[in-house]
């Protein structure tokens, strides 16, 4: 799969070490920056990672900040994107099989590196489940226009 990855300072270091991990797994990995622990913004590099998987360049998205609640807002202003700010493997799953999500948000200051490794292999693998969902998924971007 084509990944975007993409941080700020806060998550620069789980970024590196993740980008390791996803190619291990054979993802094609497109990173956006940051590229460098200084500090920088959030949405310098969320929104043009967010653009590139809305757009389908890339097909899912990995992005990561304090919180992950800063990149999660920016992604969910782009057209076509689908952002779940995840804090369990659940949720992570949840968001697969529920919502289509294509972008997993997530705080490298509030999990550990070891959960957060865990997180992004249960997103990268679990299905949507389509039947119901798929009418709920349509409806987020008929009504909001994104
Ligand atoms: C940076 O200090 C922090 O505010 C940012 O990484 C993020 O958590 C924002 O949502």
């Amino acid at each position: 799969m084509k990944i975007a990855v993409a941080s700020d300072h806060a998550g620069f270091e789980y970024k590196e070490r993740l980008k390791e991990l996803l190619k291990e797994l054979g993802h094609e990995v497109v990173d956006f920056g940051c590229f460098s622990p200084d500090s920088s913004d959030y949405p310098d590099f969320a929104y043009p990672a967010a653009k590139a998987v809305g757009e389908g360049e890339c097909e899912r998205g990995i992005f990561i900040c304090g919180t992950g609640i800063g990149v999660s807002i920016v992604a969910n202003k782009v057209k076509g994107v689908r952002a779940a700010n995840c804090c369990s493997v659940e949720e992570a799953k949840l968001s697969r099989q529920h919502n289509n999500a294509n972008v997993l948000t997530f705080g490298a200051r509030l999990i550990s590196f070891e959960l957060a490794k865990e997180i992004v292999k249960v997103f990268l693998e679990t299905e949507f489940e389509g039947g119901r969902h798929e009418r709920r998924v349509e409806k987020i971007h008929k009504l909001t226009g994104l």
